[in-house]
């Protein structure tokens, strides 16, 4: 792929892929190449210092990948590393390129969902625990109230290929309705984890039908579209070939196989150590 230059995809395993999926339905003619830190996923229960060391080796490599825009598509990785590598390390690994995250576009639509301005939000511990929804949205959608709920088992379950499992059913209705319990007002949950899509049927089991739920693969890529339109400076370096590129930390044989599922495309992916 010489003189190519993507636009990079991150996350800590497969869960981006489903806002890839989005993204390329959108803009096909672009290149894109995505990264999946599957030997070192899930993120969602680590500290700080390893979510933001080990997404900022990521972000590195795939700069040397010559992407001049990456999205973080993944919400822990947005919550605990995207503004220290913004301000902090960016400007010196290249000023000229952009790193991008999931949490704000997110937050910018949110509140046009909501009818009784009450939004519940299911994500990983690192998401929830870092509070990056409540102030985001709050600068929106400030009479919104929000209720976050942490489902630190749901990226291990998906990540392990037991989504559809009838013993997943015992995890996911224990956290929706512990969300839920918070208030009976809340008509909008947005799904905060790049994962949790996977999970959406089992989901609607055991909400009321009158509850939306919300996914972030769509809103990110309108989100990305109006992003490459209003900095012609930085869509000007996208390539666009309609090439993909897969690459994955761990097992290319594992990561294959489950890409389809969250892709819905066959992947071929290859191996690479950071
Ligand atoms: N897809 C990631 C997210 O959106 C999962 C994080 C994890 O690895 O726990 O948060």
């Amino acid at each position: 792929m010489s003189n190519v230059s993507p636009i990079g995809v991150f996350d800590s395993g497969y869960g981006g892929l489903t806002v890839l999926k989005e993204i390329v339905n959108k803009l096909p003619s672009y290149d894109y190449i995505y990264l999946g830190d599957n030997a070192r996923t899930p993120y969602g229960n680590r500290s700080f210092e390893s979510v933001y060391e080990y997404t900022l080796q990521s972000v590195k490599w795939l700069l040397q990948k010559n992407c001049p825009l990456i999205i973080l598509a993944c919400n822990t990785a947005s919550a605990k590393a995207l503004r220290t590598i913004q301000q902090k390390d960016l400007p010196s690994l290249g000023h000229e390129k952009r790193v991008l995250g999931v949490i704000r576009p997110t937050s910018e639509v949110i509140g046009n969902y909501t009818k009784t301005n009450n939004v519940g939000i299911l994500g990983t511990n690192g998401t929830v625990e870092s509070k990056s929804y409540l102030l985001e949205i709050e600068k929106f959608f400030p009479d919104i109230k929000i209720y976050q709920h942490a489902c630190p088992l749901w990226v291990p379950i998906v990540e392990n290929n037991e989504y559809a499992s009838p013993g997943t059913d015992y995890f996911i209705k224990k956290d929706v309705e512990e969300l839920l319990n918070n208030s009976g007002k809340i008509d909008t949950i947005l799904l905060a984890c790049t994962h949790y899509p996977l999970l959406i049927d089992k989901i609607k089991k055991y909400i009321p039908k009158k509850i939306q739920l919300i996914a972030q693969g769509e809103i990110v890529a309108a989100s990305l579209q109006d992003y490459l339109f209003r900095h012609p400076e930085i869509e000007i370096q996208c390539s666009k070939n309609r090439q993909l590129q897969f690459f994955t930390t761990d097992s290319t044989k594992d990561f294959d196989k489950h890409s389809k599922i969250f892709f819905g495309k066959k992947v071929n992916s290859i191996h690479v150590d950071l």
